[in-house]
């Protein structure tokens, strides 16, 4: 368990700890879209990095969020945290920070798109005020072949 944890902007330096822990995730292969092989060095050099808050514990980057904003007044939320520090308050931490900075900057909503056994990001989502919009039936086909539904679900700010 953290003692503590801290969200920053993230950093130049944080692009290949960053792929390290998406990568991570995909290979647990419930959870994200994208699944395993991961190309790091490729997912490294493709981040927007202005887009992404991080949450650093045991000097380790621990999760992240990444907060796309769209010409619509609209911005599109994407999180993990490494398994080893789930259930500690951090994914609720990167998702308040988010939507304060979306306040902020005077966007409108904030959105997203779950699949739909995830129920725990999807409790998540749902304390902060998140409500469901629609599911995506079948929407994601995955490697083993299973189609997958997903759920949009949005935040009015
Ligand atoms: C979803 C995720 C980001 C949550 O991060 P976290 O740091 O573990 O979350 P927190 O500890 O802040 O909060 C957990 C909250 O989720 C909810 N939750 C967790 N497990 C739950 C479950 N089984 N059922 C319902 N709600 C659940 C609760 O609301 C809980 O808040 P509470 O402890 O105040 O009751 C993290 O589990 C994760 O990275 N999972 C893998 C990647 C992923 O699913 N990303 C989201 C893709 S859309």
């Amino acid at each position: 368990m953290p003692d503590t944890f801290e969200i920053r902007p993230a950093r130049e330096s944080d692009r290949m700890p960053l792929a390290l822990l998406f990568a991570g995730v995909a290979e647990e292969l419930d959870w994200i879209a994208t699944e395993p092989p991961v190309d790091v060095g490729r997912r490294a050099a493709a981040w927007t990095i202005e887009a992404i808050v991080v949450a650093v514990a045991d000097e380790e980057i621990a999760g992240f969020l990444h907060l796309e904003r769209s010409r619509h007044g609209y911005g599109e939320v994407a999180l993990a945290v490494a398994p080893e520090y789930r259930g500690y308050g951090i994914g609720t931490a990167l998702l308040e920070v988010a939507i304060d900075t979306a306040r902020a900057e005077g966007l409108h909503k904030l959105s997203l798109s779950v699949f739909a056994h995830n129920e725990g990001a999807i409790g998540l989502y749902r304390k902060l005020g998140f409500v469901e919009e629609g599911r995506r039936v079948k929407h994601y086909r995955r490697a083993d072949g299973g189609l997958w539904d997903s759920v949009d679900m949005g935040l009015l700010l």
